[in-house]
């Protein structure tokens, strides 16, 4: 059946609280894609093809001219950040891009400032930035709804997306504050510090209908208030952090080793990364919220409880050192300790040279993409099918969530196959055989 999905007429606002080197480097890439200087590599939404049908009838097309998606032309950005630059000046600063393809688009990029922010330092301590404003919680999230709504009215938006690009929070749990709307609101009230910045942002956008997809491992939306929000309000939700660099190898690299039953002694993994996301990683508070995000990866995948004797032993290590020199240039190793048949031992390294925000651009468009689509297609709640593009995918409690990223793309694929009434594929293609039995 196919679903009932709303054409993307019309534009999409996407609002961005943190323009840091994520979000301006997605948004200076998406302005050049648009003047024909640069192509969106690495995003699935405008290179990606999807097969449908049998492969015999070779039906292949372009994701995004198989969904309806929303057109570049068709975004408008804008966002928040705790300091004033605008999107041209705090994109030189993050120096991800050339200076040369920056000016190209410069005047685009100036025209965006920031919005103030809606900040708590010690959720973030290395951060001195001062455009942010002042109240409880409550008055906070009454300033950004109507900060939503006045850019929805001022570029004459017909729809919204919410993308937390900020800076990773402190690390922090769920409380009896976060169990219940009721109870976060009373907690919105009561002006306590138990809610976050982004869960601020999240909740307004989640009380306008609005979706809100959150790049950063800190919980924001994976908790039942807002969970339960966004199901009264028929919003999908996303989270979290995305999965780019190291994860994004270790997600390619764990599926094919435990699908050959190769054992894994030890996974020690290093990066060394210059820009402000280290120098907030810096910060042991903020480290350990990125630590649970990026452990959990490989228990989901290698499942050491039911294959105990290949990976039962595993030490997994995981460490970010802040190295002003290399900015944005991640630099990460990994040495993976592996055995074969009869427990010989064999050793894989991998240097990976990376651009942290050059993977993590396309990843956010994406999400803003689809997250849109699922709002139209009548989607809310947690969108398991997003978790492709996450470390560390927000799933319904006691599910476990898959990281496999060959069968999250699966998923994704057979979620767009699902809204579009197209057969679901499995791969299994035993009926190309049956045919040729039945003809024989
Ligand atoms: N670059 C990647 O590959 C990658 C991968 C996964 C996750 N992330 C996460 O994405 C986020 C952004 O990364 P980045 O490299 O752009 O970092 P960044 O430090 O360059 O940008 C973050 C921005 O958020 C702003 N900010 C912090 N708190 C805010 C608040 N409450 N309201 C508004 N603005 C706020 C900061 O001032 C900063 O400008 C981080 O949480 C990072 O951990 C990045």
């Amino acid at each position: 059946m196919k679903s009932n999905i709303q054409p993307a007429d019309g534009k999409l606002g996407v609002l961005i609280p943190g323009l840091g080197a994520v979000a301006t480097t997605l948004i200076a890439g998406v302005e050049a894609v648009k003047k024909g200087i640069a192509q969106p590599f690495g995003s699935l939404t405008q290179m990606g093809h999807i097969r449908l049908g049998k492969r015999t009838e070779n039906r292949y097309p372009k994701i995004k001219d198989f969904v309806p998606l929303a057109e570049l032309n068709d975004i408008v950005f804008g966002g928040w950040d705790v300091y004033e630059d605008n999107v041209y000046e705090a994109a030189s600063k993050a120096k991800v891009l050339e200076a040369g393809l920056l000016y190209s688009v410069k005047d685009e990029l100036e025209k965006l400032v920031p919005m103030k922010a809606a900040f708590d330092k010690n959720y973030a301590k290395n951060l001195d930035g001062t455009n942010v404003k002042r109240g409880t919680r409550r008055e906070l999230a009454d300033e950004v709804i109507e900060d939503i709504q006045n850019f929805k009215e001022q570029h004459g938006c017909d729809r919204i997306v919410l993308l937390w690009c900020g800076s990773t929070e402190i690390y922090y749990e769920a409380s009896e504050i976060h169990q219940s709307l009721n109870a976060f609101e009373q907690a919105l009230d009561n002006d306590d510090k138990r809610i976050s910045p982004s869960m601020v942002y999240a909740y307004a956008a989640l009380k306008l209908g609005y979706p809100f997809v959150n790049g950063a491992p800190n919980l924001t939306v994976d908790i039942p208030a807002l969970v339960e929000l966004s199901k009264l309000n028929n919003t999908p939700i996303g989270g979290k952090d995305f999965k780019t660099g190291q994860t994004l190898m270790k997600t390619i690299l764990a599926p094919g080793l435990a699908a050959r039953a190769l054992g894994i002694r030890g996974w020690f993994s290093t990066n060394i990364l210059g820009n402000r996301d280290g120098l907030v990683l810096d910060d042991p508070d903020n480290f350990k919220t990125k630590e649970v995000s990026k452990l959990g990866v490989l228990e989901d995948i290698l499942r050491p409880e039911d294959n105990p004797e290949l990976y039962g032993e595993i030490y997994h290590k995981i460490r970010i050192n802040y190295y002003p020199p290399h900015g944005d240039n991640k630099e990460s190793w990994d040495n993976i300790d592996i055995f074969g048949w009869l427990g010989y031992p064999m050793q894989i390294k991998i240097n990976f040279l990376c651009r942290d925000s050059i993977l993590a651009a396309p990843v956010a468009l994406d999400l803003a993409l689809f997250i849109d689509l699922a709002k139209r297609a009548d989607m809310s709640g947690i969108q398991e099918w997003l978790s492709f593009y996450l470390k560390s995918p927000q799933t319904l409690p006691g599910l476990r969530p898959e990281n496999d990223i060959f069968k999250q793309l699966m998923k994704l694929q057979n979620t767009l196959r699902h809204l579009m009434g197209e057969d679901l594929i499995t791969h299994l293609g035993l009926d190309y055989y049956q045919d040729l039995v039945e003809v024989m």
